[in-house]
C-alpha cells in the first residue's frame, strides 16, 4: 500500500536540521554514498527567499524524506533523499513533484532567488535506484561530475637493495614558484576580495564555483576543516600583493575533513583556479603539485578531487598526475 507522508515546507529549526543530517547519514550507510553534498548541508540553516526546504514525515513525526531547492543560480539545483526503510512508497515522486512546482512557478522578475527556473536534480554516486527513479520521472542525465583519487605519498620502486615495495618515500617539499611569481598562503579577511575576483574570472563559465560570494567564502572559513595553511595563492612578481595590490594569478585550496583515521585520510584538492590572463603557462599543473605535496606533508594518504566530466583538459591533467576515477555524480533535468 502507498502511504502519503505529511510534508512541511519552510525554514528548518535546529532539530529539523539534525533530523535531516541523520536521514542523510542513514542513506549514506545504506547506499555507500552521501546523498547531500557540501553546499546543501551548509544551506540547512539558511532561511532565504532563494531556498526552499521540504521535509516528509511519518504520521508519528520521524523524518523520512528531504528535498532542497536552491534557486540562486540560472537553474534550480535540487538534492533529494528518502530514508532507505521508506523507499518505493512514492515519497520520492511526491517530493520531486513538490520541488518541480517550487522551481518552475512563473516569476515576474526572473531575478536570482525568484521562481520560474528549470529544475536540475543531483544524484550522487550514479546509483541504480537514482537511475530508475529518474527514468520513471522522465528526467535525463545532463551533467556528470567525476570524483578522482590517487595515493599522496609516492611509493619507492622495488629494488633488490631498497626498501620493500609500498614503503613511503620522503615527504615531498613544496614546489618552488616559477620565475615571475611568488607563492604564499591565504590570509583570511585581507585576501577575501582579491580571491573572489580571481575565482570569478577563472570559473566564469562554471555554474556554481564562479558565483561564490563573500558569504559563501566566510561560511567555508568558519567550517572546522578550514585551514589557511592549506590554501595557496600565486602572485605575479613586481606588484604589491593583497588588498591594494595585484590579484592572484592562480590559487589552490585544499580541504581535509577532521577526525579521519591516520591510515585512511582523504585530502581534497578542493579548488584550483588560474586567471585567464595567466593560463597556458603550466600554472595549473604547478598548483596541483603544490596541493599534492601539502596534502602528503599533512598526513593525507589519498588525494581526491571533483572535475566536470566534459572538462577534457582538466581530466587529462589529473590523469597524467596519477588520478583515477572512483565515482561519478549525475545531474538530471527534464528534456
Ligand atoms: C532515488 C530515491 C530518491 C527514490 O525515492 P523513492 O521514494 O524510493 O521513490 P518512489 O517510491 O517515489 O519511486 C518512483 C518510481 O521510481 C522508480 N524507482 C524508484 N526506486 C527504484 C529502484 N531502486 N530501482 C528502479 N526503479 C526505481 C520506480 O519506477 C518507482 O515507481 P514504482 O515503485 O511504482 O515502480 C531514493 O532511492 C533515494 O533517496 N536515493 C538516494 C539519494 C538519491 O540518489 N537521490 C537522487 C535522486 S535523482
Amino acid at each position: 500500500m502507498r502511504i502519503a507522508a505529511p510534508i512541511e515546507i519552510g525554514p528548518l529549526d535546529a532539530d529539523d536540521q539534525q533530523a535531516v543530517r541523520d536521514l542523510a547519514k542513514a542513506a549514506e550507510a545504506h547506499d555507500g554514498v552521501a546523498p547531500l553534498s557540501e553546499q546543501p548541508l551548509l544551506n540547512l540553516s539558511t532561511d532565504a527567499e532563494w531556498i526552499t526546504h521540504v521535509v516528509a514525515h511519518t504520521k508519528a513525526g520521524s523524518t523520512i524524506g528531504y528535498v532542497q531547492i536552491d534557486r540562486s543560480g540560472e537553474t534550480a539545483s535540487t538534492e533529494l533523499v528518502i530514508h532507505p526503510e521508506h523507499r518505493r512508497n512514492g515519497h520520492g515522486r511526491m517530493l520531486l513533484k513538490t520541488a518541480e512546482r517550487d522551481a518552475t512557478l512563473p516569476s515576474r522578475s526572473g531575478e536570482p532567488g525568484q521562481h520560474g527556473k528549470s529544475l536540475r536534480v543531483w544524484a550522487h554516486g550514479d546509483l541504480e535506484s537514482a537511475r530508475g527513479f529518474a527514468r520513471a520521472a522522465g528526467l535525463r542525465a545532463v551533467r556528470e561530475l567525476l570524483f578522482l583519487a590517487r595515493p599522496t605519498t609516492p611509493t619507492r620502486p622495488t629494488t633488490p637493495a631498497g626498501p620493500p615495495s609500498g614503503a613511503p618515500a620522503e615527504t615531498p617539499e613544496l614546489p618552488e614558484a616559477p620565475v615571475g611569481y611568488r607563492l604564499r598562503t591565504f590570509r583570511p579577511g585581507a585576501d577575501d576580495a582579491a580571491w573572489l575576483r580571481v575565482n570569478a574570472r577563472a570559473f566564469a563559465t562554471h555554474p556554481e564555483q564562479g558565483r561564490m560570494t563573500l558569504d559563501d567564502l566566510r561560511a567555508r572559513q568558519s567550517e572546522q576543516w578550514f585551514d589557511p595553511e592549506g590554501f595557496f595563492l600565486l602572485f605575479p612578481d613586481g606588484t604589491p600583493a593583497g588588498a591594494d595590490g595585484a590579484d592572484p594569478a592562480a590559487f589552490l585550496w585544499t580541504k581535509t575533513e577532521p577526525d579521519q583515521p591516520d591510515d585512511a585520510r582523504d585530502g581534497e584538492i578542493y579548488v584550483v583556479g588560474v586567471d585567464p590572463d595567466h593560463q597556458g603557462k603550466g600554472l595549473g599543473r604547478l598548483m596541483t603539485a603544490v596541493g599534492l605535496a601539502h596534502l602528503a606533508r599533512t598526513g593525507a594518504t589519498r588525494a581526491v578531487l571533483y572535475v566536470e566530466g566534459d572538462n577534457a583538459p582538466a581530466l587529462a591533467t589529473y590523469e597524467r598526475a596519477g588520478f583515477t576515477r572512483v565515482a561519478v555524480h549525475v545531474q538530471y533535468a527534464r528534456p
